[in-house]
Formats: structure tokens, sequence, C-alpha cells
């Protein structure tokens, strides 16, 4: 088999057998392909798409390129979330522990934030002491013990998918919709979970920008799932503006504390209480009335809270962060954006924000570049909201 033909037949609209995706996964995990026929490869995707049966072949291939985790030693149906990345997506700190508080176990990898969007990982480790590079090992005590696991990808799982992902992003092939459902559901499966839970972001915060492509997304996604015989459900959610008021690291973990004290921003806690309620649904926990029932409970008897405790301790964090927020690094500079006249919020802008956010430090411009937990924006006002002239609309935070 030649890599030349193979692109050559991608570049002609043809589909590629699973022989064919295997010799392009292989290569490019031996190194045995040269970086620019991957690329030119990863364009002919881009450009000619993939059939709904190469993508998952391709899912499955990358999965396998590295470790599969197996969950087995740990009982229950282990239910995954993901989020296909946003402004202020802090979701997973508030749905696991709900989640494990209903007696559901989360073992969950998550990544680091890229670009615009955040990551949970980045997130995590702003807890003083949090660990999130756990051996298997670990993984699987912490989850029999506490029903809770939130980790990184581990060194050695989907190789294939991180050569591919830097290759991606240095060749504007990111936001191909086959490119981004094959790299995805390759970590989904290697993390080992029996069912998934997707939260496609749709909107000026997210990499899919439009309805019709966040539904084709996820429902390429959901396909792949049932080829794999992994159930998957997918909920596409709005990320035009930021979700919640906080963006950026320490800010994002303070306010998925008080979401689970009950005292979270509406949009951040409905999100949260329906993608939980999916996943204990998908558990097979009861019809989803039920579990929107069980998860609103964990939430509001606190039990969702403790289990943050639970997990924080665990994974060696400081869990005095989750009553006494200045236990978390503060930023040496704060600026107060004021209105400068009387109105109505009509929107703010996911995407710019994100980018501010970026600028500030709390994001990645490159794959290793470090952030700054303390940097972020928080937003005092959400779209239809009114101000006066003078008010705060938002205070930026900056070591820089
Ligand atoms: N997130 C991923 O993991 N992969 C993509 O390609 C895009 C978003």
């Amino acid at each position: 088999m030649r890599m030349y033909d193979i692109i050559e037949k991608k570049r002609d609209n043809s589909e590629l057998s699973y022989e064919e995706l295997k010799f392009f996964v292989d290569g490019v995990c031996k190194e045995s392909i040269p970086d620019y026929q991957v690329s030119a490869l990863l364009m002919a995707i881009f450009l000619r798409g993939m059939s709904p049966r190469e993508t998952s072949d391709l899912a499955m291939l990358m999965a396998e390129s590295g470790e599969i985790l197996d969950l087995s030693p740990v009982n229950g149906i282990k239910v995954d979330k993901h989020s296909t990345g946003g402004v202020g997506d802090k979701t997973t700190l508030v749905v696991a522990p709900i989640v494990a508080a209903c007696g559901v176990p989360v073992i969950k990898m998550s990544g680091r934030g890229l670009g615009f969007t955040g990551g949970t990982v980045d997130k995590l480790e702003s807890i003083p002491g949090f660990r999130t590079s756990l051996g298997k090992g670990e993984i699987i005590r912490n989850a029999e013990k506490h029903g809770i696991s939130l980790t990184g990808h581990g060194a050695e799982m989907v190789p294939a998918d991180k050569k591919l992902y830097a290759l991606r992003d240095v060749t504007a092939t990111v936001d191909s919709i086959p490119l981004i459902a094959s790299s995805i559901m390759s970590k989904k499966i290697a993390s080992g979970a029996d069912k998934i839970l997707l939260d496609v972001k749709c909107g000026k915060g997210a990499f899919i920008k439009t309805l019709e492509d966040a539904m084709e997304l996820a429902g390429l996604m959901v396909d792949i799932g049932k080829r794999v015989k992994k159930e998957t459900a997918a909920l596409v959610t709005n990320m035009d503006s930021p979700l919640g008021n906080a963006v950026g690291n320490i800010l994002e973990v303070i306010e998925a504390i008080e979401t689970l004290k009950g005292k979270g921003p509406a949009d951040l806690e409905t999100l949260s209480l329906e993608l939980a309620a999916h996943m204990l649904f998908l558990a097979g926990q009861g019809e989803i009335e039920y579990c929107r029932r069980m998860a609103k409970d964990a939430l509001d008897s606190r039990k969702a809270l403790e289990k943050l405790r639970e997990m924080v301790n665990a994974q060696g964090g400081d869990e005095e962060a989750l009553d006494n927020y200045t236990v978390f690094k503060q930023a040496l500079y704060r600026r107060e954006i004021k209105s400068e006249k009387d109105g109505f919020v009509e929107s703010i802008d996911a995407g710019l924000i994100g980018r501010a956010s970026v600028v500030l430090g709390a994001g990645r411009e490159t794959k290793d570049s470090p952030v700054d937990h303390s940097a972020g924006i928080y937003l005092y006002k959400k779209p239809g909201t009114m101000v006066e002239k003078g008010e705060t609309l938002a205070t930026l935070y900056t070591n820089n």
C-alpha cells in the first residue's frame, strides 16, 4: 500500500477502506509517513469529508493506537460526559459530583484548554495541590472508593489523535466535522466508559457555529457510538454567550463551587442539571423526569458539594478551597469595565470574550504554552439585562 494512492483516492472523493485507514493511522504513530503526506490527506478529508463508516473506523483505529482503559473492576454502568468546548463551560465540575452523589460512578478524562476554549484539567489544577495525572490503579481505586475520578488523558492513550491534532492545528484542518467526531470519540472509546453523553456546543464561542453543523456532528458521534457498541446521546447547546458569569480557570472553579452551594448562575445550573439527568438516564437510573429529580435532590441536599470535597481530598487538593476562596492564587491586577451609557445588554460574543481571556493569560496560544490560573473575566450582566451608565459590566483579572 502507498500513502500517495490513499491521498489520491480521497482527493478524488472515494471512500477509504478500513485497511487504508489502518495503514494511515499506523504510519502516523510509527512516523513512517512524512508530515506533508499526513497533512495532504487531512486536507483532502477536510475538503471531501468522510462517510459515517470511515469516521467510525478512524475513531476506533485512533483509540486502538494506544491504551484502552479497562474499567470493568468498577461496579455499575460507567457514563462519560464530553463537551466539544466552549467559553465559561465548567459544567463537568458541577455535573460529575452530582452524578457521583447519585451513586453512579464517574470516571472522566478531560483535556486542557486550547485556543479560546477552556479545558477541565486546567480548571482542576487551579485548586491548590490537586493532581490530575493519576495512574490507572489510582483512577480505579478512587472510583471504587469515592465513585468519582477526574483526570487528564494518560500519555500512553490515543497517540494517533495527539499527532493528528497537532498537525490539524497548523494546517487549518481542525474544523472538519468528521475529523472532530473521530478525534473526540477516539478519546471517549479509549477512556473505557460504557456509555457516553455529549454536549455539542454551537455558536460564536464554539468550534461549530451553526445549528445545522452541530446537529451533523452530534449525529455522527452518536452513530460512531452505536457502531462501537457504546450507547451515546448528545445534547446540542447554545454557546453564543459565555456559560455563567466567569471565564478563566480559578474564577470558573469558584463559580462551579457556588453552583454546588445553590448560588450559581441560572444558565449554568440548568444545563448542569440537564446533563446530569441524561447521564443518570443513560446509566439506567429511571425515566428522564425521575433522573431530573435525582439530580436536583443531589444538588439541593449538598450531597454533590460533599462529593466534590471528597474528590478534591482524594486527589491531593486543598479542601479549604471549597469554603475559603482566598486559598486560590489572586491575580495581581484587576480592572473594571464600566458601561458608558444606559441600556440593555443585547448579546455577549463568547468568541471575543474567550479571545480576550486568552490575552489576559487564561488560555493557551499553543499546545505547550502555560496558563495563568488566576487570569480571566467576570461578567456581571447577562444578555437581556438592563444597565445604567457607570455600572460595572465586567472585571478583568491578570498578572501581566
Ligand atoms: N476536541 C477534540 O478533542 N478534538 C477536536 O478535533 C476538536 C475538539
